[in-house]
């Protein structure tokens, strides 16, 4: 994203993100000294209509999994901000973190895949699907990005060890990573489904999933009105249990507790959320 916000630099100084929205971004884009932009979300994703109001030239996004409201972009919105962006010789940054893990919705052609042109960068990770602590992603950049890449960067080393990349490639290359693929899909549709049946057992009715059926998370909020979510963290910080909220993340209004189930083994779902509920019913 460093590298992203350094080579944009060149042609561009006005970024626009999803508001909520992934931090990181934010946080990136402005120590680069961009202005920033928060466009609203609704079920359709990003505002389009809204970013034509604004002056920026770059648009980040989470398409194929709102983050953190899971909302997919219909394609007829992906040409619309296409056509848009192409209009004012701007640029799409395509955040695709974890379609690999989609195990309900049947999926949608990339903007990157759409574009054909030169205004999508499309960024991947391998932190979702495989680990975040071997710390690979990627991007596929327009060829002007790459040019420029060649140009200024000629002395720039990836990160990422030799070893990594070609253990990694090896991987794909003998197509464990298919297999790796399918295997996780599965097991993550069991695991969302083993939390989703712990949190109605556990909860009962004092709970509503707003967001769910993709990725490794299932977002919640309480039915009652009034709700002190810094008091949930510190309850639940004395019974040693981490809680994220989907505010402290992503800014804007949008308040959830963000409860993962990537990092747990199937059977250990339900010993976590009976933890997690004892916390929750003491409010
Ligand atoms: C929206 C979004 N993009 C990207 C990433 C992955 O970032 P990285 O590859 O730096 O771990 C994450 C990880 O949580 C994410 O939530």
């Amino acid at each position: 994203m460093e590298l992203l916000a350094k080579l944009a630099k060149y042609r561009y100084g006005h970024f626009a993100q999803e508001i909520p929205g992934y931090h990181i971004a934010h946080k990136v884009f402005d120590s680069y000294g961009y202005n920033i932009e928060a466009i609203g979300v609704d079920k359709n994703g990003l505002m389009i209509e809204e970013l034509k109001k604004t002056k920026a030239q770059i648009v980040y996004i989470t398409p194929t999994h709102q983050y953190p409201t899971g909302a997919t972009m219909p394609i007829a919105n992906r040409l619309k901000l296409i056509d848009y962006m192409r209009s004012i010789n701007g640029l799409i940054i395509e955040d695709d973190y974890d379609s690999e893990l989609a195990y309900n919705n049947r999926p949608i052609p990339s903007l990157q895949g759409l574009d054909r042109g030169d205004n999508v960068v499309y960024l991947g990770t391998f932190a979702k699907a495989l680990s975040p602590s071997i710390r690979v992603g990627y991007m596929v950049v327009p060829s002007w990005m790459m040019k420029l890449y060649k140009e200024s960067y000629d002395a720039h080393f990836a990160r990422v060890s030799l070893t990594t990349q070609l253990t990694l490639a090896t991987f794909m290359k003998e197509g464990h990573w298919d297999r790796h693929i399918r295997r996780i899909r599965t097991l993550n549709k069991k695991k969302h489904q083993a939390m989703k049946e712990a949190l109605k057992k556990h909860l009962g009715k004092s709970f509503t999933i707003v967001a769910q059926g993709a990725g490794l998370a299932i977002l919640i909020v309480p039915t009652k009105k009034d709700f002190d979510w810094k008091r949930l963290q510190t309850l639940a910080e004395n019974a040693h249990i981490k809680i994220y909220l989907a505010k402290e993340r992503s800014g804007g209004e949008f308040e959830a507790v963000r409860l993962g189930f990537g990092g747990f083994r199937l059977e250990e779902i339900e010993v976590a959320v009976e933890a997690f509920a004892d916390v929750w019913k003491s409010m």
